[in-house]
Order: structure tokens, then sequence, then C-alpha cells
């Protein structure tokens, strides 16, 4: 039978450097836009000629759009997600919410969340917090049994990553999030490495916060990450990491506490990063427009034969064989894969590398199976020529 033609190739047109590189990096950073372009000029366009009016007749708003349209990337209602600058950020607001000096103050995350996630949460001991670290056994899974008989009614936070940036597993958020509602305990859930790449549903999930950054599976560049709070807390949450735009009346300027306002601004602080919001906007509508779904089916078929190239060759492979169990990126551990990884890039293959995985090839909707062909081809060559002059010298 004939392949299916791959309609998701139409949008390669989109990214400009897919004419000059085999970019399989968007675990990273997802290709830019070719409209960036645009969007970034008539950022400057506004500010050079409506000046300050620009926050009264678009800026001000522009949060809660952008929040919105990365909302509806995972079927969050509407005025849900406010968005900030990094995760790190998302995390800390949220642990702004609770108090952890009463009996119900465990945390509980894996290990192989991200560094940044997990070195947060270390620091909330000082406050008040009990962490618990749960371990992965072959540093590909995280077990979920042993995730959920930590999750206990001393649980208040579980701040996981849905799929693991370290091997691209991808964790039971469902058994997870059940298991924590059932004992009065709240997940939060790090999308970075999902969102744009598999589908995520929060309220399908019943997610209580979903949080993760629009520059890797959404194309959107730098300096815009998205918290998602789900609506009932929203209102009656109340973070200590405020500030005025959070206040239910900004512009009177009042002395004294705050009052809090109705989320998404509930959950803001100080000024938007507004060009940031410019530059994530073209990646976010490419991305709503292919559609995830379809991103994913083709996604496991690139996964898959990264998978089946790598096994031929006898190289280790850091990501689970399970498609439905593997997001979008494959870790491979060929012999010398740092030096392997350095070729690579010389060679305009961008990959990357981490210790305890090896290679990270992390192709999107808009590469080709050629390219996937052609990069482990790249490999070879490079482990031949590699191994030539260690041959001649001997
Ligand atoms: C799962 C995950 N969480 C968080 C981050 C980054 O967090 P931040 O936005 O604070 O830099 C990454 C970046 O690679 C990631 O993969």
């Amino acid at each position: 039978m004939p392949a299916m033609p791959d309609g998701l190739l139409r949008y390669r047109a989109e990214f400009p450097i897919l004419e000059r590189t085999t970019y399989m990096i968007s675990n990273s950073l997802g290709a830019m836009p070719r409209r960036v372009y645009d969007s970034l000029h008539s950022y400057c366009d506004v500010w050079a000629n409506r000046g300050v009016r620009a926050w009264e007749e678009n800026w001000w708003m522009l949060s809660r759009e952008v929040g919105d349209q990365i909302g509806a990337i995972m079927n969050a209602p509407q005025g849900s997600v406010s968005v900030h600058q990094n995760v790190t950020i998302c995390q800390a607001i949220v642990a702004s919410c609770f108090d952890f000096s009463g009996r119900r103050n465990k945390v509980v995350y894996s290990d192989m969340n991200f560094p940044s996630v997990m070195y947060f949460w270390e620091a909330q001991r000082s406050r008040g917090a009990r962490v618990h670290m749960v371990r992965t056994d072959d540093g590909i899974h995280v077990p979920t049994e042993r995730i959920l008989e930590a999750i206990d009614d001393e649980t208040l936070l579980v701040p996981i990553s849905h799929v693991v940036f370290r091997s691209a597993y991808i964790k039971d958020a469902k058994a997870i999030i059940e298991k924590a509602h059932r004992v009065g305990a709240y997940v939060v859930l790090d999308c970075f490495q999902s969102l744009g790449n598999v589908p995520v549903d929060v309220q399908q999930l019943n997610a209580d916060f979903a949080t993760g950054g629009v520059l890797k599976w959404l194309c959107g560049g730098p300096g815009t990450a998205y918290l998602y709070v789900r609506p009932d807390l929203g209102k009656k949450l109340e973070p200590k990491l405020t500030g005025w735009f959070a206040h239910e009346n900004p512009f009177d300027f009042e002395i004294g506490p705050t009052k809090y306002g109705e989320p998404p601004y509930r959950f803001m602080q100080g000024t938007a990063n507004i060009p940031a919001l410019y530059a994530a906007q073209p990646g976010l509508k490419i991305i709503r427009e292919a559609g995830v779904e379809r991103i994913r089916e083709k996604s496991k078929k690139m996964t898959a034969r990264l998978i089946e190239l790598a096994d031929q060759r006898g190289w280790k492979i850091n990501a689970p064989r399970d498609p439905e169990q593997r997001g979008g990126t494959v870790a491979i551990n060929m012999p010398d894969s740092q030096q392997v990884c350095q070729e690579l890039l010389r060679r305009d293959v961008l990959v990357d590398w981490r210790p305890n995985a090896g290679v990270r090839f992390s192709p999107h909707f808009y590469n080709t199976m050629e390219e996937i062909e052609r990069a482990i081809e790249t490999v070879d060559e490079i482990l031949g020529q590699m191994r030539v002059p260690a041959a001649a010298a001997r």
C-alpha cells in the first residue's frame, strides 16, 4: 500500500531553519516560525506609534489572550491560564498559595523532574515542606505505584512532569491526580515536554495546576510560560507571590493589603513580558491549526523509526519501548555519544546531549522521515571517521 501523504509537511515552509539544518531539537527549542519577524515588527510599530496608549489598546489584555491561546491547546476554559516568565516562577506562585506549617505539608515529586522544579521544591524545606522524592530504577521510567504509595493524607502537593525531560517517559497523570484527590492533595503537572506534541486535556485529567513553557514543542520562543489553575481553585486561592496586576482594581493604586481579582490576573504579579507574548503567537497558531492529535500520530512513527535504526546498530536506547508511554524524544547512547553530539552539531544536525541519557533526537511535525534516516547515517559516518584515525595510530 502506498504511504499516505504527510499533510503536516506543508508547514515546513513556515520555518526558515529547516532549509539549512536537520532540526531535531524541539525538546529544547522549537524552530522559529517565519511569521515571528512580522509579529515582533508589529510590536515595534505599536510601541513606536501608539506609545503609552498601547497598554489600554492592546498590551494589558495580551497576557489573557495568549493565556487563552495556550489554554485552547489543553482544553482549559477561557480565563484559566495566566502567563509568566518561566516554569520555576509558576511553581513559586503555586507554592505561595499554600501553608506548610500544618500536618499536611508533604510534597511528593520524582527524581526525573526537571532540575529547576526539583531545586525549587527542595528549597521549600526551609518553609516547612516535607519533601519526598520518588526514585527511578532504570533512568527511564518512574514507577507509578511508588508515586501513588507516597501520596498520603499528609500530602499537600505533587509537582510532577507529564513527560520526563530525560527519557520522554509519559507519566500516568490521571492515576496520580485521582490518588491525590482521594487524599486531598493537589497535583502540579509540568507539561513542558508534552503540550504541543502529546495531547493534554486538563479538564479530562481534572488537573489542579498545569504549567510549562512555549519555547519547545509549541514553537513560541523563550520568555512565555503558562500556569493553568482549575477554575474552582482559581476563585479561592490567594497567591502570596502577588503584585498589582492581581489586584481587583489595579488602577486605583490602593494602599494596604491586596484585594484579589479574578483569574487569570489573580495569579499575575507585575508588568508582563510583552515582546515575548508577541513572539509566542505564530507558533501557537500553527500548532492549533496542525492539531496535536495529528502531530502525536506522526511523532510516534518518527520515534519508532529512530528506535528501529538504533536497535539495528546495537546502540543503547534511553526511552520507553512502548509508544504509548513515549513522548517525542528518543535519547540514544551510542559509543562516544557526547563527542558524536558535538560533531552532529558541526554538521548542522541539531540535537543535544545529556548525561545519563545520550544524544537526544526530538523530531517534530515539520521533520521528514528522510531526515531521521539522514541523521542516523550521519552518526554512522562520524563513528566511522572517529574509528579510522584511532586505528591508523596503532
Ligand atoms: C519538564 C521541564 N520543566 C521545566 C523546564 C524549564 O523550566 P524553566 O521554564 O523554569 O526554565 C524544562 C526545560 O527544559 C523542562 O523540560
